[in-house]
């Protein structure tokens, strides 16, 4: 990716740590003139760590670690006093504290793991907003694992109705599973990419939201499209009709990112131009082993008739078919909601 991004998103990182230290900063400095009591303890704290200091530095060895021992345990101690002091006066424990918005990394955008400087996840999803803001992060904030209601499917078996031998509760929970191994075995070679069909409100897009929801966590880089859109990205990329930069990066990081996923697709006009960067898509994507997942309104066959044989031979070879049914969880939310 542009060096340019990572500069600029740097920079708002060390504005917005700044901002949430200024305004602990301000707090303390209000609960000081609030509370005389509190400040005074705050003053005491800086004497004693101005007269160990001296200590500190005038000695060596086992003394040097006495002396700091003892300032720790000092400090320690008016703290206490301190905290109790807050409580009493009904202010919340972190009240002092800075308020940063990523607790991992306290917005410094990096992290120490297993001993490497890394990024952050919190700075590496800025990285895929930046050119790819359609992201709907609040969404997969509600669409994940943890709040996957498997209750909205039916367990009754209806052979006729759903055109399966499982009741759509079993069949998701199969689904799931492969969702949950798609996750864990992301770096897999031998790991297939998914492609999800079914009717509307079968929860396809449920699904891609707990699987990015998942990789995002683990810091992967996750693009989420529409087909739609997809296309017209690339179309613009390709034939570069208004000479965007913003949409080149964007069309750029459809190869780059970890995992990409293609929603809705069956819905975008085809022509053949598309057609072309459709299969362009899956299959470079294919060769350079990033792992795409497609979801589709449409049924096998007709996605047979919609799309040409380059394209439907990389979805068979390539590409677990998971095939959601059940009945439109939409109506089902509405109901319980009325
Ligand atoms: N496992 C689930 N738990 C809770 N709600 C779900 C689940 N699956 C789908 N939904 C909800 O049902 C509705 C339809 O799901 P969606 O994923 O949009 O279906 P599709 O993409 O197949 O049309 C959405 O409001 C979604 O939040
Ligand atoms: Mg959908
Ligand atoms: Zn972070």
């Amino acid at each position: 990716m542009n060096p340019e991004v990572y500069k600029e998103i740097e920079r708002k990182y060390v504005i917005k740590k700044q901002i949430c230290e200024n305004e602990a900063k301000f707090r303390k400095r209000q609960l000081e003139n609030e509370l005389p009591e509190f400040a005074k303890l705050e003053k005491e704290k800086n004497k004693v760590a101005i007269n160990f200091a001296r200590e500190i530095l005038s000695q060596t060895g086992v003394e040097k670690e006495i002396a700091e021992e003892n300032m720790k345990l000092k400090i320690e101690e008016i703290q206490k006093k301190a905290d109790k002091l807050l409580k009493k006066s009904g202010y919340d424990k972190d009240y002092l504290a800075p308020k940063y918005e990523c607790k991992l990394c306290e917005d410094t955008g990096r992290m120490l793991l297993k001993g490497e400087q890394k990024y952050c996840k919190c700075f590496i999803q800025k990285l895929v907003n930046m050119t790819y803001k359609q992201y709907n992060i609040l969404k997969i904030e509600e669409e994940n694992f943890n709040t996957f209601d498997i209750g909205y499917y039916s367990d009754k078996k209806d052979n006729a109705k759903y055109k399966s031998e499982n009741s759509p509760r079993e069949n998701i929970e199969k689904i799931r599973t492969i969702a949950q191994k798609f996750c864990d075995n992301i770096h897999d070679k031998n790991q297939k990419n998914l492609l999800f069909v079914g009717n509307t409100g079968t929860g396809k897009t449920f699904m891609s939201n707990c699987i990015a929801y998942d990789l995002i966590n683990k810091g992967y880089t996750v693009i989420y499209q529409t087909a739609p859109l997809l296309m017209d990205i690339a179309m613009e990329a390709k034939y570069n009709y208004n000479n965007d930069l913003k949409n080149k990066q964007k069309y750029n990081a459809i190869f780059e990112a970890d995992v990409l996923i293609i929603d809705d697709l069956g819905t975008e006009t085809l022509n053949n131009n598309r057609f072309t960067e459709l299969f362009n898509i899956i299959n470079t994507r294919l060769l350079k082993d990033k792992k795409t997942i497609i979801s589709t309104n449409l049924m096998l066959n007709e996605l047979n008739e919609e799309y040409d044989e380059r394209v439907m031979s990389r979805l068979i070879g390539n590409y677990i078919i998971c095939k959601f049914i059940g009945d439109d969880i939409r109506f089902k939310k509405k109901k319980i909601a009325d």
